[in-house]
């Protein structure tokens, strides 16, 4: 039975992967300060009861497996343990064990009204990788950790290569560390690509094992409203005619289960351990509009379509290459289509439940 760390791990991807942990028969450690992530109490089912709640740290327990839920800031804690800075009375009694696997996610993510709109909010994603992996090489701690997850993105990839009337399908050699590398997508995409030069150091110079995940869009039933697929799915849910998109709505994604992502690290972390970032994405490109239309078609009407020029719509296309991840086994179960309808029954379901209360 393992024992996992899962930074961020309240946050949308971070909740699917604990269910994937928990099916497993694994345990959990879960640091996340809750800045968009949800509390366990409201999501961690499944039979799992708190048994004890001290000062930061509550853990809940179902026989012989345990989620340890610290509710803090990732960076204090890392550097905390680093003695790197002197710590704050909060966390004094929070230590960490030895696990399995590191998985880091947290990060400021936001929709693309963050990304663009407050980089240097985001910027401190910087600071988060710095001291996980600072914290991950330390001799004390190094022998500690099995391997180490780190939670890229396709934002990483030069933006020049996602313009319109240019854009190709991207692929993993169009991110080397031995060439020029190209202008990432604002800070977000920086620190990404500096969490890949990181886990790259940490394989080289520290002998860990890491394996880097750059998954496209990903998608699912709970993501927070502040993403374009769940976002239209509501304004959809609700019947909406015109339907309103973000910039002219032919701007595409290659988007992705969440699920399937969840997948995808374990498949990565079993073949690379040199830092590699490695594309989850379905190949398929998307646009907004055939995503309207897809949704429209599913609830069984025909909007039209109301584009808003002056909202941020970022790079044109981004779409991936998966054919090395393919070359491990590894394919998408969940078809857009399926997706999809699972994200529009679940705004649906939102609705009605809301209505019932009134
Ligand atoms: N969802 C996607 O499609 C996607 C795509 C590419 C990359 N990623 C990466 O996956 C990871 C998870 O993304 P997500 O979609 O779940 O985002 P999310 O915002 O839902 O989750 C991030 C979590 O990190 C927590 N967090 C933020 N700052 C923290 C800090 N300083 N200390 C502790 N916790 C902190 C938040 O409270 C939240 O729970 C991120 O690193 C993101 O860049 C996600």
């Amino acid at each position: 039975m393992g024992n996992h760390l899962v930074t961020g791990g309240c946050g949308f991807v971070g909740r699917h992967l604990i269910n994937k942990i928990i099916k497993d028969g694994d345990s959990a450690w879960v640091v996340d300060d809750l800045s968009t992530g949800k509390h366990p109490d409201l999501w961690l089912k499944d039979g799992f009861d708190k048994v004890d709640t001290s000062g930061l740290v509550s853990v809940y327990r179902r026989d012989s497996q345990s989620i340890t839920f610290i509710n803090a800031d990732a960076l204090p804690v890392f550097l905390t343990e680093t003695s790197a800075t002197r710590p704050s009375p909060d966390l004094e009694n929070v230590k960490l064990p030895d696990f399995d696997i590191v998985f880091h996610l947290a990060s400021i993510v936001g929709g693309r009204m963050m990304i663009d709109g407050d980089p240097l909010k985001v910027g401190i994603d910087l600071g988060i990788d710095a001291a996980m992996f600072l914290w991950a090489s330390r001799p004390d701690r190094k022998s500690r950790i099995g391997r180490i997850m780190y939670a890229s993105s396709s934002a990483a990839y030069p933006v020049h290569l996602q313009s319109e009337g240019t854009h190709i399908a991207l692929e993993e050699k169009f991110i080397s560390f031995d060439e020029n590398l190209g202008m990432p997508d604002m800070t977000y995409g920086w620190s990404k690509l500096t969490g890949e030069f990181l886990s790259r150091m940490a394989h080289e110079r520290y002998g860990m094992h890491v394996g880097c995940i750059r998954p496209f869009s990903g998608y699912g039933e709970d993501q927070d409203l502040t993403y374009p697929t769940p976002a239209i799915a509501r304004r959809i849910a609700l019947r909406e005619n015109p339907v309103e998109v973000w910039g002219t709505g032919d701007q595409g994604r290659d988007f992705i289960h969440i699920d399937d992502c969840v997948d995808a690290m374990y498949v990565i972390l079993d073949n690379v351990k040199n830092g590699e970032g490695i594309n989850v994405g379905t190949g398929r490109l998307t646009s907004f509009n055939e995503m309207i239309q897809t949704y429209a078609k599913i609830a069984g009407y025909e909007p039209t379509i109301k584009r808003l020029l002056d909202k941020p719509v970022g790079v044109q296309s981004r779409f991936a290459i998966v054919d090395k991840i393919k070359g491990w086994g590894w394919e998408p179960k969940i078809s857009l289509e399926e997706g999809l309808t699972r994200v529009l029954r679940y705004q649906e379901q939102a609705l009605a439940d809301a209505a019932a209360k009134g």
